[in-house]
């Protein structure tokens, strides 16, 4: 039945093929995302000029004008606007394909494709044998057949080596004079391009070359937005292959279909031959929860989430549908069971109350939600995942309701389509990975439940011995009464559990305490238990009189693996000469090595007869690699570190230290560059202290405090 259809399909194309004025001629080329082609053949031409679209650029290649060549592809480097048209394309001689980020390569696709639309007449492709197995005659010989189908008489025809054509467009499609002198010429078996790859199921893994609907319209590239615009882009839906222009069914339709350039035809189905087994390919089924947006989800959960009972998907009552299972075949549309045949959010079914069409049935537990089998590259900025749950497994809201929310505060530039529903992303290139806003007042964004993958390595920072950038800058000097709050060490907070000393700390902000996250073992920490001196000199004198005492409100545990807490008091601290803030480092900045520093602390001191009074050592700081060397190879610092160590006694840091700060002066001013954790040792001789670079985790500080609001109660 199908082959009459295909009949009708070849006249039709014939008709439609006449190429509109306002036609893109990106439609006759097929892309290639971050690679180029080099030539080893020094001889194939290339032509250059800055451009600065590639539409611009398949223009003048279309057209073939002002070149030297024929011109059959052409690479766009997408970071300097430039056109590099080529005399040749991937499957010619002398080429190779090189990865590279800065280019998008554009092929023609006749060039390239050994499939035929219609009679053929464009075929440039490479098939040289014929139907009967006769390899051809190359055109400019006259041997074994005399012929007048000169490359010069047939321009555009590209009669070249000894490949099938079909010049004058016969009936037959391509063909070509064969080697044998018994058979003059005879046609090739080129596949029509329908054929070359067929459709199971609804055609969602097809991912043949078809570009043309089935009546005969030519399909509109998913990647732009003309004629038709649509939310079909490529960079949205990763999986689909949304490639070029090519059939594709990303939404769960009943077979492939594509947009088309009729301005007066949104979309249209496409005819591609069927397989002869459909056979599912059962790569993401589950049973008893749902993966993504559980399109492969096979249980047996027969209600929705609020308990209505589903309709059968056999059954038009009570509600009427289309979802039959003959019309969606593979997609086990059995019973009633709860099912996502169409790309929804997630399964859902018919219900059997007559006032509610659909139910979702959104109660079907997420599969292996926590265990990281997911992971992103790079600072995740390119996460393409649904994972939508953060690390506190809180859900995550929509995007679209916290855009103005994370333009005003966070990021003004954000790219919104990459902004889809409520998937952990990372919009502000977060150092720290994908996050997302949750409806939780007091947790307003977190990071999500997913990690770097494991071989990938942390992406480069700038390196000690760069170009040092600075870390503060002398405009910021804050001014308290006329006196420098940077004078004594007033940003000190002592950290008290059950009224006794525990953990250092720093205030970086009237209400926000930097410390490390130790000092707080369990997240569910009760922290009435807790309390913060400011403006202590000696925390054994009941009776300091600058002393503000505050509770903590809130705890919010630093980014994974980074030891640090931030500790929301649930009053502002009152700036006095006693009580100040420290200074926090620019994000990333570099300490130079051997700047002084010191680091603060009540901690244990040795000796026996500790007085309660405030402790401070000097240190100065070494480079990650001395420290390495200094540590033998028993640690490894990285990018989230910084080493300082004693130049004369052994001093450093110990219990009840943790939490402190190591205080660096860039110009005169004090920054706090480093946080004590547990971990790295008491003082130890030719030992360096090992501190959580701050500046390593700047942004995510200043993230936070844009952010996470201050309850004032009244
Ligand atoms: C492309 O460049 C032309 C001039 O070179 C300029 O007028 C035009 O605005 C540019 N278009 C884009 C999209 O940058
Ligand atoms: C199923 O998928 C695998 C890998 O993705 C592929 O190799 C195989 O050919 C597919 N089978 C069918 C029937 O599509
Ligand atoms: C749902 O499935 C269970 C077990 O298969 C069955 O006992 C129950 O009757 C079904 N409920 C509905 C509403 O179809
Ligand atoms: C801290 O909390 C306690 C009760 O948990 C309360 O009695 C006390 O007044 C609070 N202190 C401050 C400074 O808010
Ligand atoms: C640096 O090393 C520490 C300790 O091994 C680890 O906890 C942390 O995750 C590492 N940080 C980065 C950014 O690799």
């Amino acid at each position: 039945m199908w082959i009459s259809k295909l009949k009708l399909l070849l006249l039709v194309i014939m008709f439609t093929d006449g190429k509109g004025k306002r036609r893109n001629a990106l439609h006759d080329y097929q892309k290639v995302s971050e690679v180029t082609l080099i030539r080893t053949d020094m001889s194939l031409d290339i032509k250059t000029k800055l451009l600065n679209s590639t539409e611009l650029c398949a223009k003048r290649c279309s057209k073939n004008k002002g070149f030297t060549f024929f011109c059959k592809a052409f690479a766009f480097d997408r970071s300097t606007k430039r056109c590099h048209w080529l005399s040749f394309s991937s499957t010619s001689a002398g080429v190779r394909k090189k990865r590279d980020f800065a280019f998008d390569l554009y092929e023609k696709k006749e060039f390239i494709r050994d499939c035929i639309h219609g009679k053929g007449e464009n075929y440039k492709g490479t098939i040289s044998v014929t139907k009967r197995g006769l390899p051809c005659q190359t055109w400019s010989s006259m041997i074994p057949h005399e012929h007048s189908f000169l490359h010069s008489s047939y321009r555009g025809k590209d009669l070249r080596e000894n490949y099938c054509r079909n010049p004058q467009g016969e009936e037959g499609g391509p063909w070509c004079f064969t080697t044998s002198p018994e058979v003059r010429h005879d046609v090739c078996d080129i596949p029509f391009c329908t054929e070359v790859e067929c459709v199971s199921c609804n055609g969602e893994s097809y991912r043949g070359p078809m570009d043309y609907t089935e009546t005969g319209k030519e399909c509109q590239r998913w990647d732009l937005q003309r004629p038709h615009k649509h939310k079909f882009r490529p960079e949205r839906y990763p999986d689909k292959s949304l490639d070029d222009n090519y059939c594709r069914n990303p939404d769960g339709k009943s077979r492939p279909w594509c947009l088309t350039l009729d301005p007066e035809t949104p979309w249209e189905f496409c005819t591609i031959k069927p397989c002869a087994h459909s056979i599912e390919n059962a790569t993401d089924i589950t049973t008893e929860c749902t993966r993504g947006q559980g399109e492969g989800y096979r249980g047996f959960m027969n209600v929705t989430y609020s308990g209505t009972p589903c309709q059968r998907w056999d059954s038009q009552y009570p509600h009427q549908h289309n979802f039959t299972p003959e019309n969606h075949k593979c997609k086990d549309l059995t019973e009633n069971y709860c099912r996502n045949p169409d790309g929804e959010e997630s399964p859902w079914c018919f219900t059997t109350n007559p006032n509610i069409r659909i139910g979702y049935c959104t109660q079907i537990p997420m599969c292996d939600v926590f265990t990281a089998e997911e992971c992103y590259h790079g600072n995740g900025n390119n996460y393409q995942g649904n994972l939508a749950t953060t690390r506190l497994k809180l859900t995550c809201t929509m995007w679209n309701e916290n855009m103005e929310e994370l333009k005003r505060l966070i990021f003004r530039g954000p790219d919104e389509r990459m902004l889809n529903k409520n998937y952990c992303r990372n919009p502000d290139n977060d150092v720290h990975g994908p996050w997302c806003y949750t409806d939780n007042p007091t947790i307003p964004w977190d990071y999500c439940a997913i990690s770097r993958c494991e071989a990938d390595p942390t992406p480069p920072l700038s390196k000690l011995g760069d170009s040092v950038h600075s870390c503060g800058s002398s405009k910021h000097v804050r001014i308290v009464n006329g006196i420098s709050t940077q004078t004594g060490e007033v940003w000190m907070v002592s950290l008290r559990y059950r009224n006794k000393h525990k953990c250092g700390g720093s205030l970086i902000k009237e209400s926000w305490i930097l410390t490390a996250s130790q000092c707080f073992p369990s997240r569910d920490e009760d922290l009435r238990h807790y309390e913060a001196w400011l403006g202590v000199h000696n925390i054994f004198d009941k009776e300091e009189k600058n002393k503000q005492i505050m509770n903590i409100s809130q705890l919010v545990f630093g980014p994974k693996g980074s030891n640090l807490v931030l500790l929301k008091l649930s009053r502002s601290a009152v700036l006095t000469n006693f009580v100040g803030i420290i200074k926090r480092p620019y994000h990333d900045c570099i300490v130079p090595e051997k700047t002084v520093c010191n680091v603060y602390g009540w901690g244990y001191t040795g000796r026996t007869n500790y007085n309660g009074l405030l402790q401070v050592a000097n240190l100065v700081t070494i480079g990650n690699d001395k420290c390495n060397e200094n540590h033998q190879g028993k640690i490894i610092v990285n990018e989230s570190e910084i080493c300082a160590k004693s130049e004369s006694d052994p001093a450093g840091t110990c219990e009840g230290d943790y939490g402190g700060p190591l205080v660096c002066e860039e110009d005169k001013i004090k920054l706090i560059q480093g946080v004590i954790i547990p971990g790295r040792g008491c003082a130890t001789p030719n030992r360096p202290g090992i501190f959580v670079r701050v500046a390593y985790y700047a942004k995510w500080i200043e993230k936070v405090l844009l952010t996470y609001k201050v309850q004032s109660f009244s």
